[in-house]
């Protein structure tokens, strides 16, 4: 396939600039499909809370498109939907180069991207041209040196509403100092019942988590959300993690960032399933981390997820793993 040829040969390429360049190869078309394959009906799922129906239940994670510049060229791969962003209010620049890892032999990433990103001017005008072939989430985040992230939060919300399918709202980045501290009970209560009485106009709103959340955290997250968050159509679970397992084997481990890939499988499933226990249906679900195979989509559905992301995989995998597993989910062939 063309497409995985593409990915291979920009493999060579240092992990950035290799990503940068396949965005604006994709973005003119090239290294994608024609068009988006049909899917087996089977593959369908709609998610109970918001509704949200899904041609097939993977989509693809956030921070591959950061600024919504290929979700339409995206869902030609297979995907169900796609997430874009994450956007702040105003352009930022990320951090310093380089913040972006491979972990070759970990089958692993590590960044420190720091939302770098063109800001919710440019995002929006992006969005509001879509032609929408699958589900397009926005995923919305706080500039760092913002004096007031909430409002920063409600104003992404009110911006990419009227033309996103959902909203997602990250408090779970790594790499934003003291962004993740929004997940503590008082912090998530005043951000839940700010962002609550924003303008979504009906969109349904996401909330990502992530994996570092020990049993207390995640009873706090879900008391926080079960008594401020009832608007909140469910969770995301998750972002990167800041833990590095012994197991890890490449020069890159002890770059500073998030972990994603592989190593992130396990301990990002154990807590969507804690979730999924404390929050009985009443929420939903979607999984993340370290997903590469159909074996790996239905152990994340089993652990509670309605519909799971990638990302990671794709940068070993190339594109082409999306079509592969959606074929491997269902009994006949897909596409
Ligand atoms: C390079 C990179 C950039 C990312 N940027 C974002 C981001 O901007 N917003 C976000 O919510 N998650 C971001 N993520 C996290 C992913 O969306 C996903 O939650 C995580 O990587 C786990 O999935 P994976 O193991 O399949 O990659 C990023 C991940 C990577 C590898």
């Amino acid at each position: 396939m063309l497409a995985d040829f593409g990915a291979r040969a920009i493999r060579i390429l240092p992990p950035e600039a290799a990503h940068v360049a396949t965005v604006r190869l994709l973005s003119k078309g090239l290294g994608a499909p024609a068009r988006a394959p049909k899917l087996p009906p089977d593959l369908t799922v709609t998610l109970p809370k918001s509704g949200l129906k899904f041609a097939s239940p993977i989509g693809l994670a956030a921070g591959f498109d950061k600024n919504c510049d290929v979700p339409d060229v995206m869902a030609r791969f297979g995907f169900g939907f796609v997430e874009c962003g994450t956007v702040t209010p105003r352009p930022q620049p990320g951090n310093p180069k380089p913040r972006l890892f491979r972990l070759d032999e970990d089958r692993a990433v590590i960044n420190r991207m720091g939302f770098n990103n063109y800001g919710l001017d440019y995002f929006v005008r992006r969005l509001s041209r879509l032609s929408h072939a699958v589900p397009v989430g926005a995923n919305v985040g706080a500039n760092k040196d913002s004096e007031d992230r909430i409002a920063d939060y409600v104003t992404g919300i009110e911006a990419v509403a009227p033309y996103a399918d959902y909203i997602t709202i990250n408090i779970s980045s790594p790499n934003t100092p003291g962004l993740r501290g929004l997940q503590d009970k008082a912090s998530l209560s005043a951000l839940l019942s700010r962002c609550g009485a924003a303008d979504r106009k009906g969109k349904p709103a996401f909330l990502k988590v992530a994996p570092d959340l020990d049993a207390e955290g995640i009873a706090d997250v879900c008391g926080v959300v079960r008594a401020e968050g009832s608007w909140l159509a469910g969770l995301i679970v998750s972002n990167t993690t800041l833990a590095r397992p012994a197991s890890l084997k490449s020069t890159h481990k002890g770059e500073a960032g998030g972990l994603s890939g592989a190593p992130l499988f396990d301990p990002s499933t154990d807590v969507l399933r804690q979730f999924a226990r404390t929050l009985d249906g009443a929420f939903d679900l979607i999984g993340a981390g370290g997903i590469s195979s159909a074996e790996h989509v239905r152990a994340k559905l089993a652990a509670g997820a309605h519909a799971v992301q990638i990302y990671s995989a794709l940068v070993y995998e190339g594109p082409g793993l999306v079509q592969k597993i959606n074929r491997e989910l269902v009994p006949t062939p897909a596409g």
